[in-house]
């Protein structure tokens, strides 16, 4: 199984991945690896610390930016590890480029969605959004503080217009997490995953 979390940022991602790797490992007795974009491969830190530390990119070498990233997250962790039988739990993917390079950073959809489709990256199974409200996220964002990341520093209006955006595409399963506390989101994820991973049990 290859499962991506998507939101904008302070909607809870992290903690959630955690414990849907967890969850998933357990129910399905397999492996599972959990894993993040951008940087989480070999060498993939100093790409991401380039990535989110310019203010000087356009959108679209942004773009091709997040795609090398990804380009290399597949080739040596997510194909790898779906190759050798693994789920694969990951932070972030395809949906985060056209939520927040297309909604956000206002560069053409079709644009965007030709450059992901034609590098034929592995198609998740299951595309979880947790959707939030962007001022109840921003407030969590100051508090952790991360001024290094542009895209944070960026603030209300980039939240805003990302947050619209991945509620436009297709194929996300969303979980309101709105007035819930982490436990309660984590029981929707799990009760959503369950009915879509193992229908008939
Ligand atoms: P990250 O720090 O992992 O997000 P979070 O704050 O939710 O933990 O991600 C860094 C930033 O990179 C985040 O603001 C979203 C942005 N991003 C894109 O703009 N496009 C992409 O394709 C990806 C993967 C991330």
């Amino acid at each position: 199984m290859f499962i991506t979390i998507e939101g904008i940022d302070g909607s809870g991602k992290s903690t959630q991945s955690g414990n849907i790797a967890r969850w998933l490992e357990q129910e399905s007795g397999v492996k599972t690896v959990r894993t993040f974009e951008p940087g989480d491969w070999y060498g993939g830190q100093d790409l991401r610390k380039f990535i989110l530390g310019s203010k000087n990119f356009c959108a679209l070498s942004e773009l091709l930016l997040f795609m090398t990233d990804r380009a290399e997250h597949v080739n040596k962790v997510i194909l790898p590890a779906l190759r050798a039988g693994h789920n694969v739990v990951c932070e972030r993917y395809n949906a985060s480029t056209i939520a927040y390079q297309a909604g956000g950073h206002n560069l053409d959809i079709e644009q965007v969605k030709n450059i992901i489709a034609a590098c034929n990256f592995p198609v998740p199974d299951v595309q979880i959004l947790l959707d939030i409200d962007p001022e109840t996220a921003i407030a969590r964002v100051r508090h952790r503080n991360n001024h290094d990341d542009k895209f944070e520093a960026e603030g209300l209006a980039l939240l805003k217009s990302v947050a619209e955006s991945y509620r436009d595409i297709e194929d996300l399963i969303t979980i309101d997490c709105n007035n819930k506390t982490e436990n309660q989101v984590f029981k929707s994820v799990i009760a959503t995953l369950g009915a879509v991973l193992w229908p008939y049990r």
